[in-house]
């Protein structure tokens, strides 16, 4: 039996519980077969705690998360808290567990998955055997930087104000991440930038650049964001890793996930910096929202979430064994034909997020 581990759930609002019971299922299945022993501890975060307890995490939250091997997160947010205060509102939590975590990393892969060719809106020949990763910075740029805010000025005008920061040691470690990924996949890093328009990611650039040489097996290349945009859609598969700002990221990583059929297929890790032990206290979410039309529904997918929990086993758990099994799974499911709405296509069976989730398990079981 693997090792005593402690891990944080916090499904959040919206989908986001259905899609984590999917991987509560998942783990019962993995305690059954003894191949960990885990200790699972739940608490609310964003809308749901809003309800309940007037702020969208609580600080007892982080310091559980901060104790735990890792961090399973749902999703956030809903139209129903739309008009609660700015700094309450239920994003603000992710932020501040992003940040309070130091969890500066942001891994998004965009894999396509042969069985779901046709189910994006881009054509075979651009997506099949699409791999590509986005590493996101996470914890500084526009999203945190200082200063920010909505001043009055004269005459009723009002002037909104958000800061894109980076320093020197911010932008090594993320390029850092980027190459150091590059090195154990394609040798490829793409730096994405806005270098013509923004000192601060011409800063980036140069940073980048600097320390290029010390990864001589990586060969680097720099876009603009914009082009970026574009070649994401035109042919994807030119990249390998992608390494970019938080906003810029944030961005990218959802056009990415088209290729891939759906936003409900990506998952996505948020590291620190590793200790001995590897990366403790991560946090593994889909990249996807809380999808509040379907929540509640049955409707929802949860292999992004499913995927996730696959990424905490490899990345915090350093379980890779167990994390490709669960990948190969999710394969399997999708080659028979297993379809949850959002990747629906002609021929195929669509299935409630709870058959999905058990179609996975009795792969699981049979994967010797
Ligand atoms: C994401 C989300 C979040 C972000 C929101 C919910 C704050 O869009 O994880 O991509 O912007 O980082
Ligand atoms: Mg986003």
């Amino acid at each position: 039996m693997g090792a005593n581990k402690k891990i944080l759930m916090l499904p959040g609002d919206g989908i986001g519980p259905e899609v984590m019971e999917e991987v509560r299922r998942v783990i019962d299945w993995m305690q059954d077969k003894k191949l960990f022993n885990l200790e699972i501890q739940e608490n609310l975060i964003g809308g749901s705690c809003i309800d309940k307890l007037g702020i969208p995490i609580e600080e007892n939250t982080i310091q559980l998360a901060q104790e735990a091997d890792g961090v399973l997160l749902g999703a956030v947010g809903g139209p129903k808290w739309d008009n609660v205060d700015f700094n309450i509102r239920p994003e603000a939590a992710l932020l501040k567990i992003r940040k309070d975590l130091g969890l500066f990393a942001n891994l998004r892969p965009a894999i396509v998955f042969e069985a779901l060719v046709d189910a994006s809106s881009l054509k075979r020949e651009v997506i099949a055997g699409l791999d590509i990763l986005i590493v996101r910075e996470l914890t500084g740029g526009i999203y945190f930087g200082e200063p920010r805010g909505v001043k009055n000025l004269a005459d009723g005008i009002r002037e909104g104000r958000n800061s894109l920061v980076y320093n020197t040691r911010e932008v090594e470690r993320i390029a850092r991440v980027g190459f150091e990924l590059a090195q154990i996949r394609g040798k490829k890093l793409c730096s994405i930038d806005k270098a013509n328009v923004l000192e601060s990611t011409k800063m980036w650039r140069e940073e980048v650049i600097r320390i290029a040489p010390e990864y001589p097996d990586v060969e680097l290349t720099h876009m603009l964001v914009d082009n970026a945009a574009m070649q994401l859609v035109r042919d994807p598969k030119q990249f390998d890793v992608i390494v970019t700002t938080n906003l810029f990221g944030d961005i990218l990583s959802d056009c990415a996930s088209m290729a891939t059929g759906s936003l409900g297929m990506l998952p996505s890790a948020s590291l620190g910096a590793p200790d001995e032990s590897g990366y403790r206290n991560a946090l593994y979410e889909p990249v996807h929202g809380t999808a509040p039309d379907i929540a509640g529904l049955g409707k929802a997918n949860p292999l992004a979430m499913i995927l996730s929990f696959a990424m905490m086993l490899r990345y915090s758990f350093e379980m890779l064994t167990e994390a490709n099994r669960i990948e190969e799974a999710v394969e399997t499911v999708l080659n028979l034909g297993l379809r949850t709405e959002d990747i629906m296509s002609d021929g195929n069976k669509i299935v409630s997020t709870t058959e999905m989730g058990s179609a996975v398990i009795a792969e699981l079981d049979k994967i010797k």
